[in-house]
């Protein structure tokens, strides 16, 4: 029996399979059922009992080199077939799934596209702002209700050190942009913003601003005006109309909300504009001289605009989106529809 294990052995030691198939041969002919291994297990029972612990032993080590080496050919034989795939220029190729981008960062793109034509910059701040920069800069009074836990997600609550927070707009990054740069400025900041508010289709604790600051000597109201007119045509068409409403912003003075003529039936009235004509797409006005003085630009000289809007607000409008809870499930289904977008 030991000699029979032993030439066995030496037989397999020396096999080298030239292929797939031939591999496959020598796993019938020595591991099959009724291969030749098999033979010898079947033949133990013959085995006198002294010596069956021995066998035995030598048996199961012949069945398991055998085996590892059947694997370790299979591996190789598997790999060989991947890289001749690789290198084989005739071969179809594997239909690769292209992501798309996010209809989300489509707006903010083109949106910083329709600015930077007329001068703009672009400019980013920190997520987690202090106090100074997301509300007493910005000429937010103590008492202000944004100031409250109920909205606003703070991290730390400190009369010492000063609160910080989650910041709720993209506002304050006009402060840091005023503080570390000299008139004139003209930027946009694009940016996710936090607020405290249960999610609903029309509302979410995370969004999307793009806050956007011109100051200068000399800037008037009808910069303003014009500025956001050429911005409302270029995004929502040609025959767009804009109106602007009196509005109050701690930190503008005059302050305006910005309407524009309702993008989806062209003003006759519909369900998106509740039968208005006009949907709200902005907040604006004229820095409040105090904003200027408290990042140290003199407003005896200077004067500017400033304006922030919501992207989940414009991107629903471009592309009759109802239910602004679909931007962060990231259905690819929804996804997929904005491929080709930039
Ligand atoms: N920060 C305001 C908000 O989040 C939007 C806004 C309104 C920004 C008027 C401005 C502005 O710069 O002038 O609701």
């Amino acid at each position: 029996m030991k000699e029979k294990i032993a030439l066995l052995n030496a037989e397999i030691l020396s096999f080298l399979p030239k292929n797939q198939e031939h591999l496959e041969q020598f796993r019938i002919q020595f591991l099959g059922k009724k291969g030749k291994i098999q033979d010898l297990f079947a033949d133990f029972k013959n085995v006198a009992p002294e010596f069956r612990k021995e066998i035995g032993v030598l048996l199961n080590d012949l069945k398991n080199n055998t085996q590892q080496k059947l694997d370790e050919f299979k591996d190789s034989f598997l790999s060989s077939t991947e890289e001749r795939k690789a290198s084989d220029l005739s071969m179809s190729a594997d239909f690769l799934e292209l992501g798309a981008r996010h209809p989300l960062s489509v707006m903010r793109n083109e949106i910083i596209s329709i600015f930077s034509r007329i001068g703009f910059v672009v400019s980013e701040g920190p997520e987690i702002e202090d106090d100074w920069h997301n509300f007493s800069a910005l000429n937010f009074p103590p008492e202000h209700p944004a100031r409250d836990m109920q909205d606003t997600f703070f991290i730390e609550k400190s009369l010492e050190t000063g609160d910080i927070a989650l910041r709720t707009h993209t506002s304050s990054v006009q402060v840091r942009m005023m503080e570390n740069s000299k008139p004139p400025i003209r930027a946009i900041f694009p940016g996710r913003v936090f607020r405290n508010e249960a999610i609903s289709a029309r509302a979410h604790c995370i969004f999307h601003q793009v806050e956007g600051l011109y100051i200068d000597k000399n800037v008037s109201f009808a910069d303003l005006k014009q500025t956001l007119l050429y911005f409302a045509k270029e995004m929502f068409g040609e025959s767009t109309r804009i109106r602007l409403r009196p509005s109050y912003f701690p930190f503008t003075e005059p302050s305006a909300e910005m309407d524009i003529s309702c993008s989806i039936c062209g003003g006759k009235g519909c369900n998106i504009c509740k039968h208005t004509g006009w949907v709200e797409i902005l907040g604006c006005g004229m820095v409040d001289p105090n904003v200027l003085d408290n990042c140290g630009i003199d407003s005896n000289l200077y004067t500017g605009f400033a304006f922030g809007m919501g992207i989940e607000r414009i991107t629903m409008l471009r592309y009759g989106i109802k239910d602004l809870r679909l931007f962060f499930e990231n259905d690819v289904r929804f996804l997929k529809q904005f491929e080709g977008a930039i």
